[in-house]
């Protein structure tokens, strides 16, 4: 595995990358993440990215030592590992830490952090010009006040079996439906849909996460002078849609070409409009 670490403070060889089995992070499942993509080495949107990580560790009480700031410095270091050309996926992982055997301990530990870089293949031209098949699951989404959706969090086992539930049903993405049978988002990227040249996609209140992508995505939409609604919807809406897709920060805007039995044209023109706007967002900011 071809793969650069930083860990609480400094790069390390993969192979000595270590943290405790008492880390709470793999215990418990107790931390929080970003998912950053790097086109030729530079990180697309880390502001908003290390905005939200210092939001979802405030969500769960983890103190970052530093703030954010260290961790900015982090991914531009592992990056300079990695070396500049690839395309690259930079993860930022922050736990409460090591506390030791005690399940409870009465004070937290020093949090663990680790941000690594890897060279990252996004979908297949074939898969962005097809789409890609999406089901909605059985399992649903977690409700806001059992564990908010919002906090982008290292426990995953909600988006886990969904995404077994689609494989299982031969689909590449899974769509889950917030507790009260609304439409929530994807696994793990959020959801949009075109009906009569309006483009829709579930409110935050309807319990997901805040995408970088979503926020950008609704952005270029409003600039290009598509209409855009933001609301609470039915799986109905969905299926009677024209166009759909899934956004997130490494597969960009990826369009569904079906969910279940319901099928979507392939011509896609506000779908294209978005990639084309999106592609010549990242050109222009990172200049590559
Ligand atoms: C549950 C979930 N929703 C949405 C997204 C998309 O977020 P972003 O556009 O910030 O990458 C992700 C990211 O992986 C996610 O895990």
């Amino acid at each position: 595995v071809r793969a650069a670490v930083w860990l609480d403070g400094r790069l390390v060889p993969l192979r000595r990358a270590r943290v405790s089995v008492f880390d709470r992070g793999f215990l418990q499942g107790d931390g929080v993440y970003e998912t950053i993509r790097a086109y030729r080495g530079r990180p697309f949107r880390l502001v908003e990215h290390l905005a939200r990580l210092r939001a979802s560790a405030r969500a769960v009480g983890i103190a970052l030592p530093g703030g954010v700031a260290p961790l900015g410095r982090a991914v531009a270091a592992v990056l300079r590992r990695l070396g500049g050309a690839a395309d690259a996926r930079v993860r930022i992982t922050v736990t409460r830490g090591n506390a030791g055997p005690d399940p409870a301990p009465r004070r937290d530990p020093r949090p663990t952090r680790v941000v690594t870089a890897a060279p990252y293949t996004p979908p297949s031209p074939a898969e962005y010009a097809r789409g890609v098949p999406a089901v909605v699951t059985r399992i649903r989404r977690n409700d806001r006040r059992a564990q908010d959706p919002a906090i982008k969090a290292t426990s995953l086992l909600n988006t886990l079996l969904a995404l077994r539930e689609a494989r299982r049903a031969g689909a590449r993405e899974a769509i889950l439906l917030a507790p009260d049978g609304r439409l929530a988002e994807a696994a793990s990227a959020n959801l949009f849909f075109v009906r009569g040249g309006t483009l829709h996609t579930p409110a935050l209140e309807s319990g997901i996460l805040a995408g970088v992508t979503r926020a950008l995505v609704l952005d270029l939409a409003r600039r290009l002078g598509i209409p855009v609604r933001e609301g609470r919807y039915r799986p109905t809406a969905l299926l009677g849609a024209d166009e759909a897709f899934v956004t997130a920060s490494t597969i960009e805007i990826l369009p569904l070409s079906s969910v279940g039995r319901r099928r979507f044209p392939p011509i896609r023109p506000v779908t294209r409009a978005l990639r084309e706007a999106y592609r010549v967002t990242v050109a222009d900011e990172l200049g590559v």
